[in-house]
């Protein structure tokens, strides 16, 4: 079968007890995805690197960085040396995004660029083939347990059709209100990475909500 993953959100984790459930989701998803908020691109602050050089001594999984942060040419060098297997910026908080792209892949990491719902999604067409994961917010970012936004499916598709064109394998991601009853229209539409917290981390069996979450994506 072709390629679609969760990526749990740690944010609806309990962060008192951020390694137990780590371990829940621990090799039910390839990319763990840590939230780094700082109070100026969005209206809340998260947490930052020293929980993630933290939390990479006791996992394997691949950590996916979604810095939501303005001026983050000044800290990927931080994030990366952190443990991040993936670092994604956004689009609106760079100047020089291919400059960025370029740094972030000669420290070792993927690079993933992400778009806000108020950003025309065309703005991100430059970026085809030369990002590995393109993150459509599905949300406005800022925080967890909000409602998926449905104009975001129009996006997406305008984003699989430019990416199906040029043949390229940069991955459509969307972070932000996925949920069992919706997974399989934003599958549909073409995201193959569904970012996921509460969803995931609220349920009574987080690897269950994932292993649900990729079948009712898949459903024919
Ligand atoms: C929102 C974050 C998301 C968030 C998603 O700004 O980027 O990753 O954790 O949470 P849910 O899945 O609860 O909408
Ligand atoms: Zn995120």
């Amino acid at each position: 079968m072709s390629y679609i993953d969760i990526a749990p959100s740690i944010l609806a984790a309990d962060f008192g007890y951020l390694m137990r459930d780590i371990k829940k989701v621990e090799g039910h998803a390839e990319y763990l995805h840590i939230d780094v908020m700082d109070g100026h691109y969005v209206n809340n602050i998260s947490f930052g690197i020293p929980v993630i050089q933290s939390i990479r001594k006791y996992t394997d999984m691949k950590f996916y960085t979604h810095l939501m942060i303005t001026n983050p040419e000044k800290y990927i060098k931080a994030f990366a040396d952190a443990g991040s297997d993936n670092i994604t910026f956004h689009l609106e908080c760079s100047d020089d995004p291919d400059k960025l792209i370029e740094e972030i892949n000669a420290l070792g990491c993927t690079a993933g660029i992400s778009i806000h719902p108020d950003t025309p999604v065309e703005k991100v067409f430059p970026y085809i083939g030369k990002v590995k994961i393109i993150l459509i917010m599905t949300v406005y970012p800022g925080f967890g347990g909000q409602g998926y936004l449905p104009s975001s499916n129009e996006r997406i598709a305008k984003l699989r059709r430019a990416i199906d064109e040029q043949g390229a394998d940069t991955i459509i991601s969307v972070d932000g209100g996925i949920t069992l009853g919706n997974v399989k229209e934003v599958y549909d539409a073409g995201a193959r990475l569904f970012v996921a917290g509460s969803t995931v981390f609220n349920a009574e069996d987080p690897a269950k909500a994932i292993e649900d979450l990729k079948s009712c994506a898949t459903l024919s």
